[in-house]
């Protein structure tokens, strides 16, 4: 179980769960967020995911900018526990703009904050604490990452599936894959997206963000359950890891 105790009042941490994504590569239907999972929608598991956290006080929900309604309804409907404040705002037409709405929803007494996909919803609790810990520990920006399985190559991007030349195959001992929750000092991320315009897709990766400020972001260790479900196969993956769950009483 949890090393983490209460938030004391110096220090509270919130969590933001963009949630505003289609879910393109997904394939067609509802918004992923809130698409079910073992029977409940994704996004439930996520703010579970977060709400299991005895540090989380608030969870700040990014919903799409049409589906505000039907969230605040589907959070209504689900139990949680009694000690999280659940809030809902509207998400922009990217990733960056999404937690942006976020975080300028966030209370002034709040100092950390955790920011974590939808699209993760079977973190464990343990992954959650550890990166909680290490922001206390003084750390503004802490990513949990695993170690890459497949060797990564660097491409001259072709269109329509004609050969990519590569340019590098960097060394896979030093590359890691990072995942969410990512946690941070609020005062950073909120300087980073002052700093940082939205250009293009906008960024996917809030710590990218801080990076780009000069300031030191670290890793901790992740976690195999908190994968993103992005592609069909995802589903099958997510849908055996509650059974697994269900059948030994993990949660
Ligand atoms: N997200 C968001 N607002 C956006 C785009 C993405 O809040 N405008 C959220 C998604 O809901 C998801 C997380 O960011 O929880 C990670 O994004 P991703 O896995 O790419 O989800 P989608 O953008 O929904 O999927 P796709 O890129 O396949 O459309
Ligand atoms: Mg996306």
């Amino acid at each position: 179980m949890s090393d983490v105790t209460d938030a004391p009042r110096h220090f509270r941490t919130a969590a933001v769960i963009p949630a505003a994504g289609r879910g393109v590569r997904l394939g067609p239907g509802a918004p992923k967020a809130l698409r079910a999972l073992g029977g409940t929608p994704m996004l439930i598991h996520a703010v579970r995911a977060m709400a299991r956290s005895r540090a989380v006080a608030l969870v700040v929900v990014v919903a799409p900018a049409d589906g505000v309604a039907e969230v605040k309804r589907m959070l209504d409907e689900h139990a949680l526990p009694e000690r999280t404040d659940v809030l809902v705002v509207a998400g922009g037409e990217t990733r960056q703009e999404s937690v942006r709405a976020g975080l300028d929803a966030l209370p002034e007494t709040i100092t950390a904050v955790l920011i974590h996909d939808a699209a993760r919803p079977l973190v464990p609790v343990d992954t959650v604490d550890t990166v909680v810990e290490a922001v206390r520990d003084g750390a503004p920006a802490v990513v949990p990452a695993l170690p890459v399985t497949d060797t990564v190559k660097e491409v001259e991007p072709a269109a329509g599936g004609a050969p990519e030349p590569v340019v590098a195959t960097p060394d896979r001992s030093r590359l890691r894959a990072v995942q969410t929750p990512q946690g941070f000092d609020l005062a950073t991320l909120v300087r980073a997206h002052d700093t940082i315009a939205v250009s293009g897709e906008g960024a996917t990766d809030d710590a990218g963000m801080v990076e780009k400020l000069g300031v030191p972001v670290v890793l901790v260790p992740g976690h195999d359950e908190a994968f993103k479900v992005t592609r069909p196969l995802d589903l099958v993956l997510a849908e055996a890891v509650l059974a697994r769950r269900r059948a030994t009483d993990a949660y």
